[in-house]
């Protein structure tokens, strides 16, 4: 059936055409980039093509504010990545374990970040009460990161200082859950140039800061979950 809407036959300009023209716009920013890409490198798609090694996968909120390869400077092919609401990452997931599995024991990544953000409207809507729908299912696993920090968290008066914490300490968390696993507690029995990293961007000035809790090896974890 042809798509045919005359309603948009009019001025892009009018309000009813402004949803269709975000939409075209998409397009055209794809097709200036293809040709943009191939004016400088010919080659380019041809290479990309023919298959990814990517060393890094990027764990990260859906938000449309932290895209992980304009964030890192870096190019199609270069980065592996899963994003969900507010970066979390548990073992019931089989979505985040497929990636995980694939990027640690076929693409052989050496690094896994999970890279939270400030101003995460999912850490936000943890900390309150307000409900949003099915996602507050999901978001319960934050309320459960604030039970475990809340001797901490609860110190803190200003609301907005006390969600970027959380936000710093949900990335914790979910590296401490990445670790727990089976995929990653394996690889490192295997190789040694597997690390978990947690990182949160300041959208505020879109710089990354490293959290600096990185994890090679099972040693600081507690004993119930490290495996034989
Ligand atoms: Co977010």
């Amino acid at each position: 059936m042809a798509i045919t809407n005359k309603k948009y036959n009019m001025d892009p300009n009018t309000e009813i055409n402004k949803p269709r023209q975000s939409y075209e716009q998409l397009l055209k920013g794809n097709r200036d980039f293809v040709e943009s890409t191939i004016s400088e490198d010919p080659e380019y798609f041809k290479k990309l093509a023919e298959g990814q090694n990517p060393e890094v996968l990027w764990i990260g909120c859906s938000d449309s504010r932290v895209p992980a390869n304009q964030l890192t400077g870096t190019k199609p092919g270069e980065v592996f990545v899963h994003r969900n609401i507010a970066n979390v990452c548990v073992h019931t997931d089989m979505n985040m374990l497929s990636v995980l599995d694939y990027a640690v024991n076929v693409l052989k990544v050496k690094h896994v970040i999970v890279a939270g953000h400030y101003g995460c409207g999912g850490v936000i809507a943890a900390m309150g009460s307000k409900q949003f729908g099915v996602i507050d299912n999901w978001l319960r696993h934050i309320k459960d990161v604030y039970r475990l920090h809340a001797h901490e968290l609860d110190l803190i008066s200003n609301e907005q200082q006390r969600a970027d914490r959380l936000v710093e300490l949900n990335v914790l968390e979910q590296v401490y859950n990445l670790c727990k696993t089976t995929i990653v507690q394996n690889a490192w029995r295997e190789r040694e140039d597997l690390e978990i990293h947690g990182w949160v961007v300041d959208i505020r000035s879109g710089y990354v800061k490293d959290l600096k809790i990185s994890c090679k090896n099972t040693d600081n974890m507690a004993k119930v979950f490290a495996l034989d």
